[in-house]
């Protein structure tokens, strides 16, 4: 029987990916999101690569009322939840915006599904509620010290969930703590395009490379790491995508709850990924070196092995391939989907 996956914030970025492999997979993903932070064109896009447009209702995740009317509408076998907010420095500015939003949101969802009975749940966790780790590769049980409430508001959800399961029987839950999603579907129509200046480095590198920005500044290059620049776990969001749908089989097979790093293992530095880009694009990209961003962490990356051995799955996608598919869909989609 076909599976209805409700994918909150699955117009964004990782979302939309995500429907993508969802319905390669067989499952009917159906979309809930409040269009904060995405573009509802990016449904069009989905029809062209999957063959057909998810349904999409827009509201909020924290409306009680639209999700108790979305349980009873149409029965989902499970939720893959994205809805949030994610930008670290707007976390530190607005930090009751992020509770609200990421703490608060997840719990009328939660609740909303307990009184609906629908009980597998995949939730977007990230690595920063590692905060500064004592070193990389980055397990499981390392230490959760997350620097700002960004990161507290992820680890409040965790631990929530755990509270949930562990009260309940029946619950199925996958905590996913991502490294650094970038890259795009290898069809070039979906993407990520951020609104305003990026914060991150891959779409600032994609600007700097098609012409936006004059060039990229590097936070800082007196790092002790390699070369200098600070290191990452860059995941393709496909492989990523692809992970949701493994740890949504695990859940739908397994009556448990799983905490997993979705990285690759591998870290690369702010100069390797430029000339990462530089091949993909076939273009020099002008940098200079600036100061130290405030906050960073030098140099940290995922100890994959707990997913990979729980999902049988992995981030296989190179970075190489990473930035030929953010290149391919920053210049087709220049202004994203406008
Ligand atoms: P995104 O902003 O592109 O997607 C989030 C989507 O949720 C957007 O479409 C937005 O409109 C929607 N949304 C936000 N609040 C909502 C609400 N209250 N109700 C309904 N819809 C709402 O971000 P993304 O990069 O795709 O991230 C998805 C999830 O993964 C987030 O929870 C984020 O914290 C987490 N995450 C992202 C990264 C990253 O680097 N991109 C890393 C770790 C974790
Ligand atoms: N960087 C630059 N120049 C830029 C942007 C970034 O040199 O213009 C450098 C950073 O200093 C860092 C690396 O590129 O060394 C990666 O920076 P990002 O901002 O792309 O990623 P972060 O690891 O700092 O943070 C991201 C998300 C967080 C999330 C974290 C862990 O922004 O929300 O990954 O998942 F918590």
């Amino acid at each position: 029987m076909t599976q209805r996956v409700l994918v909150t914030g699955g117009a964004g970025f990782i979302g939309s990916h995500t429907c993508v492999a969802l319905a390669s997979a067989g499952y009917v993903p159906v979309i809930l999101d409040n269009l904060g932070n995405s573009d509802p064109r990016v449904l069009e896009r989905l029809r062209q690569i999957t063959g057909s447009t998810p349904k999409f209702i827009e509201g909020d995740v924290r409306d009680r009322a639209l999700l108790a009317r979305i349980f009873s509408d149409e029965s989902f076998s499970s939720v893959i939840h994205f809805a949030g907010l994610k930008a670290v420095g707007d976390s530190v500015a607005d930090p009751l915006a992020y509770y609200d939003n990421n703490v608060h949101g997840s719990f009328v969802l939660a609740s909303a599904m307990r009184d609906a009975g629908v009980n597998t749940l995949i939730f977007s966790s990230s690595a920063t509620v590692y905060g500064e780790p004592e070193s990389s590769p980055i397990p499981e049980d390392a230490p959760r010290r997350p620097a700002n409430p960004y990161g507290r508001s992820k680890l409040m959800v965790e631990e929530a969930l755990n509270d949930l399961y562990r009260s309940q029987p029946g619950w199925r839950i996958a905590l996913l703590r991502y490294f650094n999603p970038v890259g795009a579907h290898e069809s070039g129509l979906i993407g990520e395009h951020p609104q305003g200046k990026p914060n991150n480095l891959m779409p600032f590198v994609c600007q700097v490379a098609v012409g936006q920005r004059d060039r990229l500044q590097i936070h800082g290059n007196d790092y002790a790491t390699a070369d200098g620049t600070g290191v990452r776990d860059y995941i393709h969001v496909m492989d990523l995508a692809e992970g949701h749908v493994a740890a949504l089989k695990h859940a739908q097979n397994h009556g448990e709850l799983v905490t997993l790093n979705l990285g690759t293992g591998k870290g690369a530095s702010v100069l390797e990924v430029v000339q990462a880009f530089e091949r993909a694009s076939g273009r020099s990209l002008p940098y200079e070196i600036g100061p130290r961003r405030p906050g960073d962490v030098p140099a940290y990356w995922a100890d994959p092995s707990l997913a990979q051995a729980t999902l049988a799955w992995q981030g296989h996608r190179s970075l190489d391939q990473m930035c030929v598919d953010s290149w391919r869909w920053q210049q087709a989609n220049p202004r994203g989907y406008g």
